[in-house]
């Protein structure tokens, strides 16, 4: 449960200056009483009986919720806050009531001085709360302003914009993640999480032959089961694409918060994949089409005729980046051809890269969404770009002095740059991309990438003045109550020891936990005596009611593994890793995460106790075993066929169960502690 308490005046709170108030991102307020209201008095969420079943039309979704349905969005989002309060339809705000209705008479202008329908008026009175949006979305955003300030204390007012993006083309990202990070974004208004939804490892010509070239990582996400498209996904991918059921239901989750999912099918460079089906339709660098052959366009225009009905977005990405410069008639051709290919079909506009747009030629003008190098990540090492976004850039990275903006293409000379108020720049995107494919990161490593300063890079995108002071005394607080996710795989505990089985007890297949959380197990099929579980067959498993931790951890444990356990059964599971005894063939004890394996140098002994500890701290992951020195599981990234790089990885502790597929023997002194 957190302090709930919204105060009319600022008189608790920190103030920037007399008509702003801290959250992320800022926004400007007016104070207009000095009474106090606290959210403990709130006993519903009312939805204007008018305006219901009200859309907004102008963002970037197709499938934009009503009203009411960001209402409901809100309520859930309090319950995870420790206050149930009902939704209602009704005609007028009410004594202990946040009242949710659409602007009448306000006009709402974005930093850049642009009517917008993300803005909002939240107005906090002694008897209640109204948040008039300009639209639904705007109302959303101004619940968001409501939750932030209910945390730290505090009151009111509006302004808007914003872009965030991710390459799933190198990585797949299970659905539950994107929607975990849609909420994520959502908490602090961002609207738009653009996909990269294919893609391929650097098609090293120098070095690759043909053969290895068709077979280098290279994705394609989406999986139908059109004939236009058949063979597009290999069925060794199957695993590592969405049907169109999981990208409806990931679309119609993040709209459901307000964020808008664009999708990108990259061509006619980054078309490893599209070769690897149809390998006559490349140039002699297999990764670029062959923008001449008479069957490209064709097919480009298959998929796009096949997918196009699966977008819920009015924009959609064609890629067009990173071509061959000296085919700069061909580019255009493409270009122009999908574009009204896919807005004869569709109606959709679309977007595309500018990096080697090989054209001299001058055309009219076009809308910039700003996604210069400034905030280009690559996960975990590139040869020149940062690995996380840098947080001094976001508050200092404007040259004419101050924190940056999405008028800001040049961090060094102020010169280059348009005016903040140009109308062709649209907004700003912060891209982190997968170059060393998906052994390099673990899932949750993109998370990580974002999770201390995309906060921070909101607020500078919606136009707001936080001070790098400001955000760092605010930002773990807000972090820790962002509804709809857990990315951080925290646990509640009422000290440093999450978790601990003694091992002492039993009954009925119960496992106490003695740590005063009340994680009691749950044994099947195994025997619990004089301190340890012991299981003797390959279905036995104790069950926790935890699944995973998250940065920083200790999990120790004895363990006595049979020499009739096979080689490949897990010690622990869970749903973001595993601890495996070996791979099936090698007997080295190896996490895995996203079915990669990390591998020790290490093979746990058969048939005696060895005391174990695996640890998360920070960006790493280490074993300690029988007392000895710790053992770091590491990332081993190949760079473009050319060499190796070792990096730390951060895997979650398996936590779901211990023993269950295969494992065979005894585990004693279990124990979770929160820190490393
Ligand atoms: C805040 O006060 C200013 C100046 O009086 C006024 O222009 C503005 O409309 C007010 N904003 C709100 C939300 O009341
Ligand atoms: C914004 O919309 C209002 C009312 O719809 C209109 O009067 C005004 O001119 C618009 N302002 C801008 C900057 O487009
Ligand atoms: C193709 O997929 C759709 C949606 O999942 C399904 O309804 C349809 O039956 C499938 N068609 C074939 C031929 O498998
Ligand atoms: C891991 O964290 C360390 C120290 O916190 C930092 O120096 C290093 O750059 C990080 N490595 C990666 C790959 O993020
Ligand atoms: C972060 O940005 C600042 C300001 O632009 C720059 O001076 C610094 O070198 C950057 N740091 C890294 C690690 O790139
Ligand atoms: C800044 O950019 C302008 C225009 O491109 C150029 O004329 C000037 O030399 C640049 N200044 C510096 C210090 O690089
Ligand atoms: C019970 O465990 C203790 C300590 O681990 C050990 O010394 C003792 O022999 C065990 N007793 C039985 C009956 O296994
Ligand atoms: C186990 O790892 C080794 C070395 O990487 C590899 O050669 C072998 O194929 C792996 N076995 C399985 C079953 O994955
Ligand atoms: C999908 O299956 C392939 C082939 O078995 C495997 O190499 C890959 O790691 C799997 N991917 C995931 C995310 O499980
Ligand atoms: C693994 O460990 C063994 C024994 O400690 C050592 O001889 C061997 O060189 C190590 N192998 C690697 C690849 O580090
Ligand atoms: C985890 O440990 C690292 C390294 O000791 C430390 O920098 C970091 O602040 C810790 N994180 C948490 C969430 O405690
Ligand atoms: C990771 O994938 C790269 C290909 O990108 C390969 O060179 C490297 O050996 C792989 N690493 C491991 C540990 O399998």
């Amino acid at each position: 449960m957190r302090l709930f308490s919204i105060i009319a005046a600022a008189a608790s709170v920190v103030v920037i200056s007399a008509k702003t108030l801290v959250g992320i991102p800022t926004f400007n307020f007016n104070v207009t009483s000095t009474a106090q209201f606290s959210l403990s008095k709130v006993t519903r969420v009312l939805v204007d009986s008018r305006f219901q079943n009200t859309v907004d039309s102008e963002g970037k979704t197709l499938i934009p919720p009503t009203l009411l349905a960001f209402a409901q969005t809100f309520a859930s989002d309090l319950l995870e806050l420790g206050l149930r309060v009902p939704v209602e339809v009704a005609s007028s705000a009410q004594p202990g009531s946040i009242f949710l209705t659409i602007s009448t008479s306000g006009v709402f202008l974005d930093a850049a001085g642009r009517n917008t329908s993300e803005g909002y008026t939240l107005t906090v009175g002694s008897q209640g709360v109204v948040i008039a949006g300009a639209s639904p979305l705007g109302a959303f955003w101004g619940t968001r302003t409501l939750i932030q300030q209910a945390t730290l204390g505090g009151m009111v007012l509006p302004i808007v914009l914003t872009l965030e993006q991710l390459d799933a083309g190198r990585h797949y990202y299970p659905p539950e993640f994107l929607i975990e990070i849609c909420a994520y974004l959502s908490f602090f208004k961002q609207n738009t999480f653009h996909l990269h939804l294919s893609d391929n490892l650097f098609n090293n010509v120098d070095i690759y032959s043909r053969e290895r070239s068709l077979d280098l990582y290279a994705a394609f996400r989406l999986n139908s089961n059109d004939s236009a498209v058949e063979g597009l996904v290999r069925p060794y991918r199957f695993n590592e694409s969405y049907t169109r059921e999981k990208f409806d239901d990931i679309q119609s989750s993040c709209a459901a918060r307000g964020v808008t999912i664009i999708p990108e099918l990259e061509a006619p460079g980054h078309a490893l994949v599209i070769a690897q089906w149809k390998p006559d339709l490349a140039l002699d660098d297999l990764s670029l089409l062959n923008i001449s052959h008479p069957d490209t366009i064709p097919t480009m225009e298959a998929i796009w005729r096949t997918f196009l009905p699966w977008f819920h977005s009015k924009t959609v990405h064609i890629g067009a980046d990173e071509y061959d410069s000296s085919l700069a008639n061909d580019y255009i051709l493409f270009v122009n051809t999908l574009s009204s290919f896919i807005r004869s079909s569709s109606g959709k506009d679309i977007r595309i890269w500018g990096t080697n747009e090989p054209s001299n030629t001058s055309t009219q003008g076009y809308n910039v969404l700003n996604s210069d190098d400034g905030f280009y990540i690559v996960g975990k090492f590139s040869g020149s770009y940062p690995q996380q976004l840098n947080i001094t850039r976001i508050f200092e990275g404007n040259p004419a002095g101050g924190a940056f903006a999405p008028y800001v293409f040049d961090t060094n000379n102020a010169t280059n740059n348009p005016p903040r108020n140009n109308p062709r720049v649209v907004g700003h995107i912060a891209a982190q991309w997968n170059d060393y494919g998906p052994n390099a990161t673990t899932v949750s490593e993109a998370y990580y990438a974002w999770r201390n300063a995309l906060p921070a890079l909101a607020d500078k995108q919606w136009g707001g003045v936080l001070t790098r002071a400001q955000y760092d005394a605010i930002f773990e607080n807000l972090h820790s109550v962002i509804p709809g996710q857990n990315l951080d795989r925290a646990i509640v505990s009422k000290t440093d020891v999450i978790l601990r089985y003694d091992f002492t007890t039993a009954s009925g297949g119960k496992v106490t936990d003695s740590s005063g959380n009340g994680y009691d197990g749950t044994c099947l099929a195994c025997s619990i005596s004089n301190g340890t579980v012991s299981l003797s067959s390959p279905s036995s498993r104790l069950t926790t009611p935890l699944s995973s931790k998250g940065r920083n951890y200790t999990l120790s444990f004895s363990i006595n593994p049979s020499s009739k356990a096979p080689i490949g059964a897990s010690i622990l599971s869970g749903p973001d890793s595993a601890l495996v005894l070996g791979n099936g063939t090698l007997p080295n004890l190896a996490l895995i995460s996203g079915n990669q394996p990390y591998v020790l140098n290490y093979t746990l002994p058969r048939d005696v106790w060895t005391d174990v500890a695996l640890i998360g701290r920070g960006n790493a992951t280490f074993l300690r075993a029988g007392g000895g020195p710790e053992m770091q599981f590491l990332a081993i990234l190949g760079i473009n066929g050319d060499s190796f790089e070792w990096k730390p990885v951060a895997v979650e502790a398996p936590l779901a169960q211990i023993g269950g597929n295969g494992f065979l023997g005894s585990v004693a002194k279990f124990e979770l502690l929160g820190s490393a």
